[in-house]
């Protein structure tokens, strides 16, 4: 089983811990889904507790162990419906006869058989027990009656035992248990991406090209911006599932099929149109405009006339746009590009960090085969912290070829929000 282990989605565990020996085995089992990136709580039949406290789930799970139905003070805090709810999947390893018995009866007289009548999660069971236990008639039919409940039901090791018999019952390894959550969570997120797109659903806004800034009603200010990549990235986007619009400065491009597309001139214009986006609904914020640092102070009403040798023009400073939008309260996943001439890495990681950024996608533009007017491009992505996301060297390629791994790497970063 081999999938890339950096992009499996935040999920929420409940490892429910019955009465068994193998009990000791789930202490290392909560350590491996943690290592997955998974939120995990611990619920502890009262058998469990025979085997181990619920102190140690507790230290490793870094969450409150659930152990009782009837507690107001459990109650009050995450209660069992609650519980029921907050679980992307349940699973109950090991799993005990007595357990198993139950779920297959409905009963609900404790803690876990009430989480399990409750919860809509996906439920796998681990069974876990003496060979012979495994083979009783009643063990048998009580699990045919949950695989046709639609429990998931994983196997049992074959092997020596505890109680030193040799046969079906040991559970099997914390390792390969973390692996098969995380590879069924994988697998579920491969399968929407694959029929609805990896971006489904999601509202992107785009900045792209230049920014023109008046001097005075003939003259202006701008940059060589060809605003190829946002296009490129809006059409990426838009064959990803999303809903895109594009905020394109002066640009002589046709608008992607599909893609919504607001003209705007100058910064300040950029701003507002992508402000209003914002308002309307934003999921994702791509900044690849060359927008200009500076504008006129005080533009000319009349075209200015020749006069002297030397003429001043007094500039302010545009506000930021991709900073602007990062420090809403309801800011959406913000992506920024860094266009260098040296130390490009080190002066992206930091507008990363300045511009409060989810991921910054950067290129050295003083290399003369890629960037500004050229159809193709070479990028490092760095992620923000939080993410645990190892830097990405996207080798030099076609824009389109660029911008379909940026969509990529703006769905693994997201998976793990
Ligand atoms: O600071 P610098 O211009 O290098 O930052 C580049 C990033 O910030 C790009 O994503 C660009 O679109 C964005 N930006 C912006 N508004 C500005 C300046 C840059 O959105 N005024």
């Amino acid at each position: 089983m081999s999938f890339d282990l950096s992009v499996i989605p935040h999920k929420n565990i409940i490892l429910a811990v019955t009465g068994g020996i193998a009990a000791y085995k789930s202490a290392i089992l909560v350590r491996r889904l943690k290592d997955f990136g998974f939120d995990v709580r611990v619920v502890m039949t009262h058998g469990a507790q025979a085997f181990i406290t619920p102190l140690t789930f507790q230290a490793l799970s870094g969450n409150p162990v659930h152990t009782e139905l009837l507690d107001p003070e459990a109650e009050a805090g995450m209660g069992h419906i609650e519980l029921a709810r907050w679980a992307d999947l349940v699973l109950v390893a090991p799993a005990s006869c007595d357990t198993i018995a139950k779920f297959a009866n409905g009963l609900a007289d404790d803690l876990l058989s009430t989480l399990y009548l409750a919860t809509k999660a996906p439920v796998w069971v681990a069974p876990a027990m003496n060979q012979q236990m495994w083979a009783a008639k009643a063990t048998q039919r009580n699990l045919q009656t949950l695989v046709e409940d639609g429990v998931h039901v994983i196997m049992p090791d074959a092997g020596e035992q505890a109680c030193g018999d040799v046969g079906l019952g040991r559970m099997p390894e914390p390792e390969d248990l973390a692996r098969q959550v995380a590879a069924y969570f994988h697998k579920a997120q491969r399968a929407i991406a694959e029929k609805f797109g990896l971006l489904a659903g999601k509202r992107v806004t785009i900045t792209a090209g230049p920014t023109r800034e008046a001097i005075d009603p003939v003259r202006y200010i701008s940059n060589h911006s060809t605003g190829k990549m946002g296009f490129a990235l809006a059409a990426a986007c838009y064959a990803a599932g999303a809903k895109v619009t594009l905020v394109a400065g002066p640009v002589s491009l046709d608008t992607p099929n599909g893609v919504e597309r607001i003209n705007v001139k100058s910064a300040m214009q950029m701003l507002d149109a992508s402000m209003n986006q914002l308002e309307e609904g934003c999921d994702i914020f791509i900044a690849t405009a060359a927008v200009a640092d500076y504008r006129v102070a005080e533009v000319a009403e009349h075209k200015i006339k020749k006069a002297g040798d030397e003429l001043a023009v007094s500039l302010v400073k545009n506000p930021d746009i991709v900073a602007t939008i990062a420090q809403q309260q309801q800011r959406p996943f913000m992506v920024g590009f860094a266009a260098e001439t040296r130390n490009v890495e080190e002066y992206a990681a930091g507008k990363l960090v300045a511009k409060k950024l989810d991921m910054i996608a950067c290129n050295d533009v003083s290399r003369p085969d890629i960037g500004f007017a050229s159809d193709e491009n070479a990028m490092t992505v760095f992620f923000a912290q939080s993410y645990h996301l190892e830097k990405r060297e996207l080798e030099k390629a076609s824009k389109q070829e660029i911008s379909q791994q940026l969509v990529e790497a703006i769905h693994d970063a997201l998976l793990q929000k």
